[in-house]
């Protein structure tokens, strides 16, 4: 039986997608190389070292350790800009009212996030206080498709695997969920999201009743 839910946040919960996109970019122009929105799609789900990996690797740039914590903060810095102008309704739809009903039907609400703004940014939309647990990614060590953020939220929760839906939006992220053992519902593009257990669009389209789906 289904006594909780895990959300990812980027992209399940909120579009920040546009603003690291924006922060991303402004680094790649910065270092003298051009960064697409279809680049961007590579980033998605993915930690902060390893998305400037990535974008160094499209640019065709080595960096020093030191140099790549130096411009990962520099990013951080224009990215929490962004989220702190960040209007609260900027919300994805659906994302409070799901929530809200799963509140007051008793389910548990927990996040599994890889970003270390996560609490930044559930402060930002006011909806820090719907959450039992929060794990994000100051607090894991392995980034998705590992399951760690994931298995450490249902043990917060003192729920076991098979008690937990998981909702993500990017590939790594539904992997993990299914290697931790729990349900997952894609929440996006059912192509790129194919292993998951239930599709959707939005949240918009999810609701308590649909989670009997699972027990
Ligand atoms: C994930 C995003 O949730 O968090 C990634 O999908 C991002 O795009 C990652 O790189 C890390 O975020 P942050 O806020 O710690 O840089
Ligand atoms: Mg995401
Ligand atoms: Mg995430």
């Amino acid at each position: 039986k289904i006594k909780a839910c895990l959300f990812d946040l980027d992209g399940v919960l909120v579009d920040t997608a546009k603003y690291h996109y924006l922060a991303w970019k402004r680094l790649a122009n910065d270092l003298g190389f051009d960064f697409t929105e279809q680049d961007n799609e590579r980033l998605k789900g993915v930690s902060r070292m390893r998305s400037l990996d990535i974008l160094l690797e499209i640019g065709g740039k080595s960096l020093t350790d030191a140099e790549k914590l130096d411009v990962a903060t520099k990013k951080n810095v224009w990215y929490v800009d962004f989220i702190e102008k960040m209007p609260k309704d900027e919300i994805l739809p659906g994302a409070k009212e799901f929530l809200e009903e799963l509140r007051q039907a008793g389910v548990k609400i927990a996040l599994g996030s890889a970003s270390k703004n996560a609490m930044r940014i559930l402060e930002r939309l006011e909806i820090t206080g719907y959450f039992d647990a929060i794990i994000d990614g100051t607090k894991v060590e392995k980034a998705k498709p590992d399951p760690e953020v994931f298995l450490k939220g249902a043990e917060s929760l003192g729920l076991s695997a098979e008690e937990c839906v998981v909702f993500e939006d990017a590939e790594a992220g539904v992997e993990a969920a299914i290697a931790g053992g729990m349900k997952v519902v894609g929440v996006g593009d059912p192509e790129i999201l194919s292993k998951a257990d239930m599709n959707i669009n939005s949240l918009a389209e999810m609701s308590v009743k649909r989670l009997e789906y699972f027990n």
